[in-house]
């Protein structure tokens, strides 16, 4: 059955899944920014006032698209379907959405694809059953998203920009503004009428998403979990870690590729003294130069406990170490 075009207004958008949820271990991070979608850059603490400007000729130019904008899905990590953005536009109608797009800090409209339509499109209703979705980006970034937040919000897969500057966004990437493909697609959410999902999610949204594969925690992230018996507090840091750090570092071998693996064989929690892990989630720009890294998302309630949790979760993590690769 196709959703209604524009849903009720009312329809409630709020997070579901802060708190104690179903799964303890993994669900608290996840009413975090993060799950919004992801901070591969850092819109960060940009100057509000200087928006991006839309209308400068691009440093380099955007690459046409060039039609192979294929999508795969996957279940469990097995491929099921391939569709390209062209096919998904036939079968799902396009809409006009406008957002906050979190790298240029200016509203912005998008063509865009309902993604729930999209997922019935491409496994049938039974999605709705899985506990997240886990989202492939060229270039290694690889954040996850609970299947909840993706009912309780308006997402949308963009595909094309109104505007002539092609389907792109301007991103701050290490101190200059460079001009970024979005194509195949753009993982966006409605976010001008829903203050939570701006100041949750407003992080960095996946783009050039390749892969779809809809995952359950436990699996995804066995090699990840902290032994069964750790503490609240490392178990509420491995939530976090999920949510803000997994998808671009990788824990014994698992995870995003953008940043270095933290914990084979080196933990950071064994080679840092503390203070300059807190620096490193903080404030990256206290440990380098125009990091790649972005700070834990600024806006964040309850930042200075989650940075607590997620350094307990390394320090667990030191004494748990899988080789990559060994099953
Ligand atoms: C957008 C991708 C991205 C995210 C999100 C991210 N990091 Fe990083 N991180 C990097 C990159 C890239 C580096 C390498 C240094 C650099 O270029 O900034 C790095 C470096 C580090 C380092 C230094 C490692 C070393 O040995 O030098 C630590 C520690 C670290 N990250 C921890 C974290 C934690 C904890 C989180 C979650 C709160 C996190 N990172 C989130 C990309 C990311």
């Amino acid at each position: 059955m196709r959703l209604a075009e524009r849903r009720d207004e009312s329809t409630v958008r709020t997070a579901g899944s802060r708190g104690p949820a179903l799964m303890v271990m993994l669900a608290i991070g996840f009413g975090a920014c993060s799950l919004l979608g992801c901070s591969r850059s850092e819109p960060g603490p940009a100057p509000r006032g200087e928006s991006a400007d839309v209308a400068t000729p691009p440093a380099e130019a955007p690459a046409k698209d060039s039609g192979a904008r294929s999508i795969e899905f996957r279940v469990e990590s097995k491929p099921v379907k391939s569709l390209t953005a062209e096919a998904l536009k036939k079968k799902v109608k396009p809409l006009r959405i406008e957002v906050f797009e979190p790298y240029e800090h200016a509203n912005v409209v998008f063509t865009a694809l309902p993604l729930e339509q999209v997922l019935d499109e491409a496994y049938g209703p039974s999605w709705r059953t899985h506990e997240a979705i886990l989202f492939s980006c060229r270039d290694g970034y690889e954040p996850t998203i609970p299947v909840r937040r993706i009912l309780d919000h308006r997402a949308f897969l963009a595909i094309d920009r109104l505007g002539d500057v092609g389907f792109t966004i301007l991103k701050d990437e290490e101190g200059q503004k460079r001009r970024i493909e979005l194509s195949p697609v753009y993982v966006i959410w409605e976010n001008l009428d829903n203050a939570r999902v701006r100041t949750e999610g407003d992080y960095g949204w996946p783009y050039q998403v390749v892969r779809i594969d809809l995952v359950s925690f436990r699996s995804r992230f066995q090699e990840m979990a902290p032994p069964a018996k750790s503490s609240a507090t490392v178990l509420a840091g491995f939530d976090a870690f999920i949510a803000h750090c997994s998808k671009c570092h990788a824990i014994n071998g698992h995870g995003g590729a953008i940043g270095p693996e933290l914990n084979y064989p080196a933990n950071p929690t064994e080679y840092l003294k503390e203070a300059w892990l807190r620096k490193w989630i903080d404030q990256p720009t206290l440990m380098r130069i125009a990091p790649r890294m972005p700070p834990l998302n600024p806006d964040l309630p309850d930042r200075a406990r989650i940075i607590d949790e997620i350094v307990a979760y390394l320090g667990a993590m030191a004494s748990h170490k899988v080789e990559p690769g060994t099953p």
